[in-house]
């Protein structure tokens, strides 16, 4: 069975692979272009990148729900345990972990991470996931930094990029990004949610691929890509 992996709207992911169904960053249930809502997702294994109410929004519903382990940054998973979720895999940046769909590092990204109760989150993070099938990157939450050239030497079969602008890289920044990552494919996301964040995602994608020839996937919330 080839990986599966399913845009669900801003940057929330659901992931199908032979060792388990994936869920990063959760928030459907007010998240204006989700096409299912948090009680509609199954899950093996959440991961959360960072403490924003856009990416953990429906971790705990989904977690007490399907029993899922959450993978994260030490405090968030510090922060689920208060709230009663025992199934935790506590990380931190540039650490890996062995998981039963393959392995899974946590990567830097510059951004911030304070948690919905108001305590620290740790430092926010991407995702670095080791399919059999091919690696694939999450950035996440983050602004442009040169490091992505040295995350991007692991060959990437698809690189997932913020372009929204305003909270994370906006387009220039995110094309220089795929200069550096070098992905086989990308795929633009955090982008259109709201207002704020309003990009030509189509516009980005043609000059990425004029530019660096690396080719890029446009999803509508629920389209899906496979490995
Ligand atoms: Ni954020
Ligand atoms: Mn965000």
């Amino acid at each position: 069975m080839a990986v599966e992996l399913t845009w669900l709207g801003h940057g929330t992911w659901e992931i199908t692979t032979d060792g388990g169904r994936i869920v990063l960053d959760p928030f459907l249930d007010e998240n204006p272009l989700a096409p299912k809502k948090a009680d509609q997702v199954e899950a093996d294994f959440i991961l959360v990148s960072h403490g924003h109410y856009d990416h953990i929004a429906d971790a705990e519903k989904i977690a007490r729900r399907t029993g899922a382990t959450i993978i994260a940054c030490y405090e968030i998973c510090e922060y689920f345990q208060r709230r009663g979720i025992e199934r935790v895999c506590p990380m931190n940046i540039g650490g890996g972990s062995r998981q039963p769909f393959g392995r899974v590092k946590m990567t830097p990204a510059w951004h911030s991470s304070t948690l919905p109760d108001g305590s620290p989150g740790g430092t926010a993070a991407g995702f670095l996931l080791f399919f059999p099938e091919g690696n694939v990157y999450f950035a996440c939450d983050t602004g442009l930094f040169q490091d992505m050239a040295l995350i991007g030497r692991a060959g990437l079969a698809l690189a997932v990029l913020p372009i929204g602008d305003n909270f994370t890289m906006g387009p220039e920044d995110a094309l220089e990004a795929v200069r550096l990552l070098r992905p086989r494919r990308v795929v633009p996301v955090h982008v259109n949610t709201w207002p704020v964040i309003e990009q030509d995602a189509a516009g980005w994608a043609e000059q990425v691929r004029r530019e660096t020839g690396v080719e890029t996937v446009l999803l509508r919330p629920g389209g899906s890509i496979r490995l």
